[in-house]
């Protein structure tokens, strides 16, 4: 009996650690890899068909700096600049800054998901990635068998990789951030700046929510009140009339470095987007009602004064940590 039990007992035991231990050149030895967030975020959406680790994170940034992906030489960094939080002077792509809380990409919101979805879009679409060069490269091949135990690369797995380095990528460090956190004092000018944002009189709030400066959602601000194939938006999606005008509401952190402003790069400056918002607004069937709320019949009424405040306000969340952090600089 006793004996029965003993040899019952080595038989699982031999089967359960033949179950653990797969060939020595299977096994997956990767570092998991730890993504800062403040406490104050709201929480980070993760994607556990993909955990972050070391391996993966530094294979997408080599990914995001190396012209193999697209097919006419050209980078996802040579669009992305981190000196400009990963945007382009003179363009209207959107910065990349703390992407991993969302779930809608690109102004009209045409992917929408995971962030590994709208890496599969950038992958597959956009670049129209071939795949055959990356997987005639030696180097590529040993760093996918490292990170995702791979042999054969297929397009998901360059936007897993992808998806690991955007994840990553958070901003925390802004005069915004450290103010909150008790660090540093405003100045009058910046602190009324946050009053005016924060409060019904410059209303920005309600769709720029804090600390993430976006609500996620998409919204007409009133840009135009005629709509074509241009400055329909969220319509080109959707097809249905309620969404004519409606844009993401974008990030703001970083936003003293992404100029030109809106989905069409219109406005120069901040103070010109301050004026917008002051006085130029224009009324359409489909404008977001915070726009039209009683009281701001004739726009929101600000002082030079009160103007200068909110773009000072709004320079609080430049992060220079953000973008000289050389764990996102080209490798
Ligand atoms: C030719 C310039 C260019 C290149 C190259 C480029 N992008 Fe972009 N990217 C843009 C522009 C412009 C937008 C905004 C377009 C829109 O929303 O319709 C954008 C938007 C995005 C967004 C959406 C951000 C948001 O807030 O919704 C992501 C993510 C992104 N790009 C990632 C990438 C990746 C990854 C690569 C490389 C595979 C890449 N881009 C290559 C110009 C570029
Ligand atoms: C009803 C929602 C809403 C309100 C209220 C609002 N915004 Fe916006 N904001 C948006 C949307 C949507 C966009 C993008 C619009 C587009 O490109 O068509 C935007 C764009 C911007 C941009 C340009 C961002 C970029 O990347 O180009 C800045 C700067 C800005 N808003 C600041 C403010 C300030 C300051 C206030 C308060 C005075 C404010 N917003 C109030 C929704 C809103």
């Amino acid at each position: 009996m006793k004996k029965n039990i003993l040899i019952i007992l080595i038989s699982v035991f031999v089967l359960s650690s033949c179950k653990e231990d797969p060939p020595i050149d299977e096994k997956l030895t990767t570092t998991p890899y730890k993504i800062e967030i403040p406490e104050y975020f709201p929480k980070i959406i993760l994607n556990p068909q993909n955990p972050m680790t070391v391996e993966g994170f530094e294979l997408g940034r080599k990914l995001y700096y190396d012209p193999i992906l697209s097919n006419d030489g050209r980078s996802c960094a040579s669009c992305h600049d981190q000196k400009y939080s990963f945007t382009t002077y003179a363009s209207n792509a959107l910065v990349h800054v703390n992407l991993a809380w969302n779930t809608n990409f690109l102004w009209n919101g045409h992917v929408s998901g995971t962030m590994e979805d709208i890496m599969m879009f950038e992958v597959g679409d956009f670049f129209k990635t071939d795949i055959s060069k990356i997987n005639n490269s030696n180097e590529y091949r040993q760093l996918f068998k490292k990170a995702y135990n791979v042999s054969q690369i297929t397009q998901k797995d360059i936007a897993y990789a992808l998806a690991q380095f955007f994840r990553a990528r958070v901003s925390y460090n802004s005069k915004f951030d450290k103010f909150l956190r008790g660090e540093t004092d405003l100045t009058p000018s910046e602190l009324n700046g946050y009053i005016l944002f924060t409060t019904e009189k410059g209303d920005c709030f309600h769709c720029h929510t804090l600390p993430l400066t976006s609500d996620n959602q998409f919204r007409n601000i009133g840009l135009d009140s005629i709509y074509d194939s241009n400055n329909s938006g969220r319509y080109e999606v959707t097809h249905k009339s309620f969404d004519k005008g409606k844009f993401k509401v974008p990030t703001l952190r970083n936003i003293e470095l992404s100029a030109p402003y809106m989905h069409d790069g219109r406005f120069q400056t901040l103070a010109q987007v301050i004026e917008f918002y002051n006085s130029g607004v224009k009324v359409s069937s489909t404008i977001d009602p915070i726009m039209t709320k009683p009281g701001k019949e004739y726009g929101l009424k600000l002082t030079s004064k009160e103007k200068s405040d909110l773009i000072n306000f709004l320079k609080t969340f430049t992060d220079t940590t953000y973008i000289n952090n050389k764990a996102f600089s080209k490798p």
